[in-house]
C-alpha cells in the first residue's frame, strides 16, 4: 500500500498526484472521499440502509472504510462473500442480490449465516429450497433501464405478474417471501427511473397484501450516477424522488434497502497511466498507454458511444497548451483495448508523459487482467490512518 506524503482530505489534485513517486499505472484512491459520498448518500436518502455493491470495487480498503462508516454490503458469489467475512463482516447483514446463483455458493453462504437471496425464477427457488431451505427470497423486478449507461434488465428481472407468482410459490415451498428489488441499470440518468420502478414495487406489494404476504424489504438497487464529464441528477434529486415514491406506497416495508456501488466510489479514484508509445495511424495521432480496456479501462469499450472520463496530462502547461485530437489505445497487442477516439490533450505529449483517468474508482481494477503479460494498475491508497 502506497504510504507516501499525500496529506489526508487533500484529495486527488494533480498537484497532489506529482508528489506520488510509485511507478505507474496505478489506481490511487482517497479513503476520506469514499467515506464522504457514504455519509452524503446516506444524508439524501434518510431511513434507507446502505449496502454497498462490492463487485464495483472490492478492494479490502474500500471495503473496511465503508464496514467502518457504518454500511452493510451487497453480494454477487460466495467470492465475494469471503472477502468481507476476512474484513470481519458479519454474513448475517449480507444481501446476495445476483438473481442467479450456483447452488453451491447458495448452500456455502448460508451456512456462513447469510439468509437473504434474490431470485426471478422458479429455478432458483428450487435451488434455493434445496440448498438453503427457509431462507428469505426477494424478488427482482424487471423495470425499465433505458436512461442508464449500463442497462441490466434483458438479463434479470421478472414483471410484476410472475413476481406475485413467485412470492406465492416461494411461500408454498417453505421460503419467506421477503421483499422485492430491481435494478435501474447502471449510471442511471434520469430520476424517473426510480419512481416507476418504485411504482410497480408498489404494485406487487398490494397484490401480494390481498394474499396475506407483507413485505419486509423494498430494495432500491443500484444505479445511483457518479459525476464522470456529462451532468447528472444529483444524489439529492434522486433521493427527494425515492422519498416521495415510498410515502404513496400500499405500506412501508421494515427495511428499505439501496445498493450503490458507482456512486460511492468512482469519484475516489484516479487512474495513471504512461505514455508507452505515440505514432501516426493514416492521418491520425495515437497515444499507446500502459493501461487499455483489459487493465481496468473496459466501461468505454461497453459504451456504444464512448465513455467520458475526466482527463488530464503530467504536462505542467497542460491546461494551456495547444491541443491535438487524439485516439487511445491500451498496451496489447489486440485493437479492442482502444477506449477512446478524438480525445483532445495536448499537441507535445510524449513517450513517458503521464495520461490520468479522474472517477476511475468503479468497475476497472475490478476487472482488470494481465492480458499480454502486462500487470493491472497497483493500488494505491490514501487518506486518514487507513
Ligand atoms: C444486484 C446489483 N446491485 C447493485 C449493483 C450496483 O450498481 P451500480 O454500481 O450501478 O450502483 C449492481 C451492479 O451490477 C448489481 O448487479
Amino acid at each position: 500500500m502506497f504510504t507516501g506524503t499525500i496529506a489526508p482530505g487533500l484529495s486527488l489534485s494533480p498537484d497532489a498526484l506529482r508528489l506520488i513517486d510509485v511507478p505507474t499505472p496505478y489506481l490511487v484512491t482517497d479513503l476520506e472521499t469514499v467515506a464522504a459520498r457514504y455519509e452524503a448518500f446516506t444524508a439524501a436518502m434518510p431511513g434507507v440502509a446502505t449496502f454497498y455493491a462490492m463487485k464495483c470495487n472490492p478492494s479490502p480498503e474500500i471495503l473496511r472504510t465503508l464496514a467502518d462508516s457504518g454500511a452493510g454490503f451487497e453480494v454477487a458469489s460466495i467470492g465475494e462473500l469471503r472477502m468481507l467475512q476476512a474484513q470481519g463482516v458479519d454474513p448475517a447483514g449480507v444481501l446476495y442480490s445476483n438473481p442467479v446463483k450456483p447452488v453451491g455458493h447458495i448452500a456455502a453462504a448460508a451456512a456462513a449465516g447469510l439468509w437473504r437471496f434474490a431470485v426471478d425464477s422458479p429455478g432458483e427457488l428450487a435451488k434455493i429450497s434445496e440448498a438453503a431451505p427457509g431462507a428469505a427470497v426477494y424478488v427482482r423486478l424487471r423495470v425499465d433501464d433505458t436512461t442508464s449507461v449500463f442497462p441490466l434488465s434483458q438479463k434479470f428481472g421478472t414483471d410484476v405478474e410472475d413476481a406475485y407468482d413467485l412470492m406465492l410459490l416461494a411461500d408454498r415451498m417453505g421460503l419467506r417471501p421477503y421483499g422485492v428489488t430491481f435494478h435501474v441499470g447502471s449510471q442511471c440518468e434520469s430520476t424517473s427511473a426510480w419512481r416507476s420502478a418504485i411504482r410497480a414495487a408498489g404494485e406487487l406489494m398490494e397484490r401480494l397484501l390481498a394474499d396475506g404476504i407483507t413485505l419486509e424489504m423494498l430494495d432500491l438497487g443500484g444505479g445511483f450516477p457518479a459525476r464522470y464529464l456529462a451532468t447528472e441528477p444529483s444524489i439529492e434529486q434522486i433521493g427527494a424522488v425515492i422519498a416521495g415514491e415510498i410515502e404513496v406506497l400500499p405500506y412501508r416495508p421494515a427495511l428499505i434497502a439501496a445498493e450503490p456501488g458507482r456512486h460511492l466510489v468512482a469519484e475516489s479514484s484516479v487512474m495513471a497511466a504512461t505514455i508507452i508509445g505515440r505514432e501516426m495511424r493514416g492521418d491520425e495521432h495515437w497515444l499507446f498507454l500502459e493501461v487499455g480496456a483489459y487493465h481496468g479501462l473496459i466501461e468505454p469499450i461497453q459504451t456504444p458511444g464512448g465513455w467520458d472520463y475526466p482527463m488530464w496530462t503530467s504536462l505542467a502547461d497542460h491546461t494551456s497548451a495547444p491541443r491535438l485530437r487524439y485516439t487511445l489505445t491500451g498496451p496489447t497487442c489486440d485493437s479492442s483495448d482502444t477506449i477512446a477516439y478524438g480525445v483532445e490533450l495536448p499537441a507535445t505529449l510524449a513517450v513517458g508523459d503521464v495520461v490520468y483517468f479522474g472517477s476511475a474508482g468503479a468497475y476497472t481494477l475490478a476487472y482488470a487482467s494481465s492480458f499480454n503479460g502486462f500487470p493491472p494498475p497497483t493500488p494505491l491508497f490514501v487518506g486518514g490512518d487507513r
